[in-house]
């Protein structure tokens, strides 16, 4: 894309925001489903191009630092170094809500949660747009998060009035989510940017993710899982497998297996590229009907946190 065209729809995006429609944008985890957080009708599209529960609550993305008051209340010293270190970049601050933000955005709680992406094209937008936007991944619910600009055109196609190109996301996973709103600061979902990480900044200890918190869509089981069914199998559970497999699967491997070709992608050993290429892996898979898709298991490392919750949820439909 020329310079020019993307200033040009960067104005689109823009303009769509401003007039309460949905554009799609790429940010450096996932790609986003945007809409003007402060219009109701707008966000309802959210819900309605996503078809996810209305009760889920979504992030609020903005693009200064100097914009948390607008949305955030009791910002604590604490709040604010995360903001700081972390910012632009994968990390979700949970904060107590100003008044003014609405239901839709909540879910109907106490917090808001926010983020600036550290991502060219959506940094662009927001500046230039102002205001906070609302967005949830650009997926219909419960399905792989889009992680370019084509898998957001095969998840939500025409319910977006624009889809950003921004290239394939340089994280691939979600962000780390951090509840900032209480006495204990607590991660609700695991990202790149680690528990140790948060805590190392903080001097002090930082609750890990927690199986089922409340009222994080992400937190479900069945999520982020492809159509063909998902397993995930340890080394030895593979090995045993591969006794008398049949049957068209494919392997997401780590360790060298003595199959051909066909059944086998090597997943890379560095978990930042792992995170970088999985969901573009599984969705790739996930188009050539295959009875099965199986995950070998991951190291149980802090680096590999993210990664494992995605896979667990992966495999768990
Ligand atoms: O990397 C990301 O976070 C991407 C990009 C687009 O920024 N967004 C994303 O959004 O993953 P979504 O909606 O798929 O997941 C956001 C998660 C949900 O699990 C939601 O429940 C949780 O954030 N969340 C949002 N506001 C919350 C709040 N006030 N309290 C607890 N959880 C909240
Ligand atoms: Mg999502």
């Amino acid at each position: 894309m020329t310079y020019s065209n993307l200033k040009e729809e960067m104005t689109k995006a823009v303009d769509i925001l401003r007039a309460g429609g949905l554009v799609a944008i790429p940010t450096e985890t996932v790609y986003g489903l945007g809409a003007d957080a402060h219009n109701p009708a707008a966000v309802q599209k959210i819900f309605q191009a996503k078809q996810r529960p209305s009760d889920h609550p979504l992030i609020v993305h903005i693009g200064e630092i100097d914009q948390l008051h607008k949305w955030a209340v009791d910002i604590s010293p604490a709040a604010w170094l995360l903001a700081k270190t972390f910012w632009p970049g994968p990390l979700t601050l949970i904060l107590k809500k100003v008044p003014g933000v609405i239901d839709q955005i909540t879910g109907g709680q106490e917090t808001v949660g926010l983020r600036i992406p550290n991502h060219p094209v959506a940094l662009a937008v927001l500046k230039t747009f102002g205001g906070g936007v609302a967005a949830p991944s650009a997926n219909r619910f419960g399905r792989i998060s889009p992680t370019t600009a084509e898998a957001v055109r095969e998840e939500l196609g025409d319910a977006v009035d624009l889809i950003l190109e921004g290239g394939q996301c340089s994280v691939g996973v979600e962000s780390t989510i951090v509840d900032v709103s209480g006495e204990q600061v607590a991660i609700l979902r695991p990202g790149m940017i680690k528990a140790e990480q948060i805590a190392a900044v903080l001097h002090q200890p930082v609750a890990a993710a927690r199986k089922n918190a409340p009222r994080v869509s992400g937190s479900l089981e069945l999520h982020y899982a492809p159509v063909t069914p998902t397993k995930l199998m340890s080394t030895s559970e593979l090995r045993n497998f591969l006794r008398d497999a049949a049957g068209r699967f494919v392997i997401l491997a780590l360790s060298d297996w003595d199959v051909t070709e066909e059944v086998l992608t090597r997943m890379p050993s560095a978990p930042e590229i792992y995170a970088h290429d999985l969901y573009q892996v599984l969705r790739e898979l996930d188009k050539r009907g295959l009875e099965q898709i199986i995950i070998e298991a991951v190291p149980e490392g802090a680096e590999w946190e993210a990664i494992r919750d995605r896979i667990c949820r992966a495999a768990s439909a």
